[in-house]
Formats: structure tokens, sequence, C-alpha cells
């Protein structure tokens, strides 16, 4: 059987392999620590699952309008306009299978061979995947820890060429937890105003912030970059509804009218009945999730303080998101019975096989000298895993 030569420019997504393997030893009655999930362990709140109930009921089971529910636009409209003063019309909105989903359909919509596409580094995995299937090359541009996972504007100007067609930003971060203060946006649109790029702007972490950090989009801060930002976003994270699948972009019409057509070749409208619980979710007042975001944050202390309690490890604090992702490259070179661990990935499968805990090697953010765990889990098993981790560094041999 021939399979296309374009499906050996991307590879699987690794986090979704560490998941898939943790799942595996933990079917074998292994007992495994989970710190590679990315989405919450709290249930969807109860007046999000009643507005799906409601809609099956009144038979909203049918085909929608490709781009989604009038309702819908509706209600993102108002949340744009609610949360960050942002106006656009029903022709500027697209709802889809998930940000992923998004994400695919405009870099499909966007970026052709010839095209670069400035990717930040620490990046979600999927970035850099979704742009090579274009054809279209990824340009990683590092950032340091020192300046917390955060572009440099300097160093973004000279990533910036005739050929750049687009930019990344994701704030608050996956896999770093990084989140950008309205004046760093401010710096890095007096870098992107007068260049002919899309700057795509993954908002998906925007709820879940701390310290009481107060989130921005880079299109607030002027009517020019409004005009080139995609903002993406969806309801997956803030209201724990991975599975109902819906996202949205918020974007110039012809942006919109392009991705909608390749959508209406390929997934049509998203579950009609998830549009539906999507319009309650975005109708909720931030209270709704108020008690999650509060037992995130008290995790984050926590994890944050254990990890830099152990030998080897540094953990920064960050702003955003349900991440942490400390440098652990303290450990490359040691090894345990002979098994040497000389990058992030062999140790990930080392802690996975020996330790019992799954993490995500930062290799698969492009940032080696990390890993990511997520604490999307309990106190006792965050306690349980780092004990693990701590015996697991303490093990290894010079
Ligand atoms: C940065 C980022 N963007 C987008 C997504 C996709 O979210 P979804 O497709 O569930 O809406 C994720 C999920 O892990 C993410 O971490």
């Amino acid at each position: 059987m021939k399979i296309s030569k374009r499906m050996s420019l991307i590879r699987p997504s690794v986090t979704l392999a560490i998941t898939a393997k943790a799942k595996a030893m933990k079917a074998d009655g292994i007992d495994v620590i989970g710190f590679g999930a990315g989405e919450p362990d709290f249930d969807t709140p109860d007046i999000i699952k009643k507005a799906a109930e409601d809609a099956i009921d009144r038979g909203y089971t049918k085909y929608t309008a490709v781009s989604g529910i009038p309702e819908l636009k509706d209600a993102i409209i108002s949340k744009l306009d609610r949360d960050h003063g942002l106006e656009y019309a029903r022709e500027n909105i697209l709802v889809s299978c998930g940000a992923k989903h998004s994400l695919y359909n405009l870099t499909q919509a966007l970026f052709e061979e010839g095209d670069e596409v400035i990717i930040p580094a620490p990046y979600w995995v999927s970035y850099p995947e979704q742009v090579a299937f274009t054809g279209a090359k990824p340009v990683i541009l590092p950032t340091s820890e020192a300046n917390g996972f955060k572009i440099n504007p300097e160093e973004l100007k000279a990533a910036i060429n005739e050929n750049t067609r687009g930019i990344f930003i994701n704030s608050p971060s996956n896999p770093s937890g990084a989140a950008y203060s309205k004046d760093e946006l401010q710096s890095i649109a007096n870098v992107l105003e007068d260049k002919e790029l899309t700057i795509i702007s993954d908002d998906i972490y925007e709820k879940i912030v701390y310290d009481g950090f107060k989130f921005h989009n880079i299109a607030e801060l002027s009517e020019k970059i409004k005009a080139k930002t995609v903002l993406v976003n969806g309801v997956s994270k803030a209201y724990s509804m991975t599975g109902w699948r819906i996202g949205y972009i918020a974007a110039p019409k012809e942006i919109v009218s392009a991705c909608s057509m390749l959508q209406s070749q390929s997934t049509s409208n998203p579950t009609s009945i998830a549009q539906y619980a999507a319009v309650a979710a975005l109708g909720c007042p931030d209270s709704v999730i108020g008690d999650m975001v509060e037992q995130f944050d008290i995790r984050r202390k926590h994890i944050i303080e254990a990890l830099n309690d152990i030998d080897g490890v540094a953990c920064t604090t960050p702003n955003g998101a349900f991440y942490v992702f400390p440098d652990i490259s303290a450990v490359f070179g040691k090894n345990y019975n002979g098994r040497v661990i000389k990058n992030s990935l062999d140790f990930s499968d080392y802690l996975l096989e020996e330790m019992n805990i799954a993490v995500v090697p930062g290799s698969a953010f492009g940032s080696d000298n990390n890993i990511r765990l997520s604490y999307v889990t309990s106190m006792e098993n965050i306690d349980k895993g780092i004990t693990r981790l701590r015996d697991g560094i303490a093990r290894l041999k010079a």
C-alpha cells in the first residue's frame, strides 16, 4: 500500500505517545503517576452539560452551518468584546473541531512552500508539524530561561526576512507557562507592525493565570496589529471541555472565508450539541472556573517548591497554564546501571520505565534541557511522583 510522500513531512505527537504508553502500563497493573496529560482533571461544569442535554432534547442534532451556529458566533463576539475590547462581526468568526483544528485550517490556508513561519521555542508540539505539512519552513526562534522563555524583540527582528509569512504567539505557553504582559506584547508589536505577515495568537490558556496576572492579546494594541492577527481560542482548557472539540478563530474575513472553505470540504460543522454547550460555557462568569484555577494555583506553588528542592532540578515560576518546565540538564551524562542519560528523551524514558512516572521530554517542545510536568493531578499524586523523581535522580551515577 502506498502512503503519500506528504505524510513524511510530519511526526506523531510525542505528548499523545507518552500518554498512550503510560496508559498501557497502567492497564497492565503498573502504578504509573502521570504528569503527561494536557487536560484539566475537573469535570465540565454542570450548567454546560445541561445546555448539551437541552440541545439534544430540542432536536439540535443535525448539520449546522459549516462555520458554526449564529448563537455561538455571537457568544464568541460578546466574549472578545467583554474580555479584550475587540470588535468582530459574524463574518470574522469560524468555529472548528477544537483549537488544534482551527490551527490546522489556518496553516493550510495561509502557508505554502517557500514561506517561513517563526515559532518561538519552547513551542506547542503541533505548531512546527502543522507548518511543515504545508511545505513551508518552520523557523525556530529560541528563547532563554533567563528571559522567562519569552521572545527577545531584537532576536525576533533578526529572524524575519522577505519570506517570513507568519509568527506564533502562545501566551500563556504550553509547555513553559510563560505569559506576556501588555508591555512585552507592545515590544513585539513594534517589530511586527510594518511586516507583511500574519500573527497567530493562540490564547487557549488565557483563563488559567495566577498571581493577579492580567491576560492581554496582541490584537488589543492597535487596529494595525489587529488587522494582521488571527486570534485562536476554544473551550477545552478553560471549561474542562477537551472532549467536546470546540475551538474558534477571530480573523480578517478573507482568512475566515478561506478556512471555512477548507472546513466545508473536510469536517463540515463541529458537533451541533457541543456548539450549544460552548454557547453556555462562553456565557458563564469566570467564577464558574474559579475553584479549578485556585486548585491549580495551590498545586503549582507546591510542585515548584518540591522540584526546586531536588538537587539537579531548577524550575522557574510560570504565570499561567497548568505545566511546569524544569531544567534537568544536570542529569545529562549520568547513568543508571550503565543506561546513560544523554538527553531529555532518555531521561523521560528512564523515569517512565524505572520510576513509573510519565513526563514529557523537553525535546518535543524544542528545548532539550527541560521536561514538562502537568499538575492536573491530585496533590497526593504530585507528592508521590515528585518523591519518585527525587529517588530516580539520586540513583543516577556520574
Ligand atoms: C497551546 C495549545 N494550543 C492548542 C491546543 C488545542 O486545544 P483543543 O484542540 O483541545 O482546542 C492545545 C492543547 O493541548 C494547546 O496546548
